[in-house]
């Protein structure tokens, strides 16, 4: 039973601060959550408690108090209750009241502490023994967007590791890619440009989609993995979308344009996973892409904040065939659960998903082998907070000798 909760203001790997909190019981058992924190996020995510300078201080006050006070007693395997109980604190429909970071912090951390009490693996507990596969990891090597200083307005560009027989093997050769892309940018534009954007991927001076597929597909092939790794993009398309039009490559395109411009790339790449290529509320034209491009797999983040409620609308209008699933874009992990399951039952494929801006914790990696996603996507093979979710499958690989989903999917 829980006797204490308690909150702490922590950094992120931006270096703003973010809320931990630790969870322990009368037995002396204590484990942690960590809330990360967007900067493209979607306008229908729960909304994250912050003090007028950017701290979380009115956050772990919170913590301290109320939440302290209202788990007391309760068992931290009551995880429904618990989260119930978080829901009904807050009161409001996204979690505007007390904040989802305090939220999604505390329901983490009663996750871990009830695993550790009962000498689990986190997803173990998750996902007991239907627990068979590791997903298959998107890395985003090329950072554009609001995560980088370049022109580049398709915020990632990402490779897909999925013709190996091992997550290892898969994320060694994505290193080798993501090695070779940095001595490419370095002949291509000076050593200078090599820097790193938010998620550990490079962020060359670069303005046009084209130039940046280039390059990362000419890394592949250099490294003679093509046909084994395929590509992906996170365009995050609320960001450069303003009065009906996309700004995108020095061009204005409408939004049936826009149609067009991907076809075309899916036709010249081999664009395997394409995430919120229109606005957030253009839940048509994400259907009209589908349709059109039968082996990408259309995905929604802004489009859905992990909310069942914009879930069931995309699946009603056949918007996707993926969807990303961030914790904190929600505030609860029931929750979370509850839309794992929706989209699973209509053969939606799952992404679990960190933020751009992260901590060092690797939870989600436990997260996404328990619910078996198809897929984890947590940033470039490189920076702490990125590599500690990857290590921490590699880990769990060896140890359970569980199968790579790589040639499953
Ligand atoms: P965010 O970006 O964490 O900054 O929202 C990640 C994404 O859009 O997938
Ligand atoms: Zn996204």
């Amino acid at each position: 039973r829980i006797r204490k909760v308690k909150g702490y203001q922590i950094l992120d790997s931006r270096g703003n601060r973010t809320v931990r909190v630790r969870v322990e019981t009368y037995g002396g058992i204590s484990d942690f959550g960590d809330a990360p924190a967007g900067a493209s996020k979607g306008t229908r995510e729960a909304v994250e408690l912050r003090d007028k300078d950017g701290g979380v201080t009115e956050a772990v006050r919170i913590i301290d108090s109320v939440i302290n006070d209202s788990l007391h007693g309760f068992s931290v395997l009551d995880q429904l209750a618990i989260d119930q109980a978080l829901i009904k604190l807050d009161g409001t429909s996204n979690k505007s009241r007390i904040g989802g970071n305090t939220t999604i912090a505390t329901s983490i951390a009663v996750l871990k502490t009830a695993s550790k009490s009962l000498g689990l693996e986190y997803f173990k507990y998750i996902g007991g023994p239907r627990v068979r596969y590791v997903p298959i990891p998107l890395l985003n090597i090329l950072n554009g967007g609001l995560h980088a200083g370049n022109m580049l307005k398709i915020q990632e560009f990402i490779v897909i590791p999925k013709e190996f027989d091992t997550f290892s093997e898969a994320l060694i050769a994505s290193t080798s890619i993501y090695k070779r892309l940095k001595e490419l940018i370095t002949e291509r534009y000076g050593k200078l440009y090599t820097a790193l954007g938010d998620e550990g991927g490079v962020a060359p001076p670069l303005e046009k989609t084209r130039d940046a597929l280039d390059l990362i597909y000419t890394a592949v092939k250099q490294t003679g993995y093509d046909g084994q790794v395929y590509l992906g993009m996170d365009a995050a398309a609320s960001d450069f979308f303003k009065d009906d039009v996309y700004e995108i490559d020095g061009r204005r395109y409408s939004p049936d344009e826009m149609i067009d411009y991907y076809v075309s790339l899916a036709n010249e790449y081999p664009i395997l996973y394409l995430e919120d290529p229109f606005n957030e509320n253009d839940f048509e034209r994400f259907s009209i892409l589908q349709s059109k491009l039968k082996k990408t797999i259309v995905t929604g983040d802004d489009l859905y904040t992990t909310n069942v409620e914009y879930l069931k609308k995309g699946i009603e209008k056949k918007s996707t065939s993926g969807t990303i699933v961030k914790p904190n874009q929600i505030g609860t992990l029931s929750e979370t659960f509850d839309y794992i399951e929706l989209a699973k039952k209509n053969s939606i494929k799952v992404i679990v998903s960190h933020r751009s801006g992260e901590t060092e914790d690797s939870f989600i990696a436990d997260l996404a082998v328990g619910v078996q996603s198809d897929f984890i996507k947590t940033g470039a093979p490189a920076r702490g907070e990125r590599t500690s979710k990857y290590n921490r499958i590699i880990e769990i690989e060896r140890d359970y000798g569980l199968e790579y989903y790589g040639k499953k999917l």
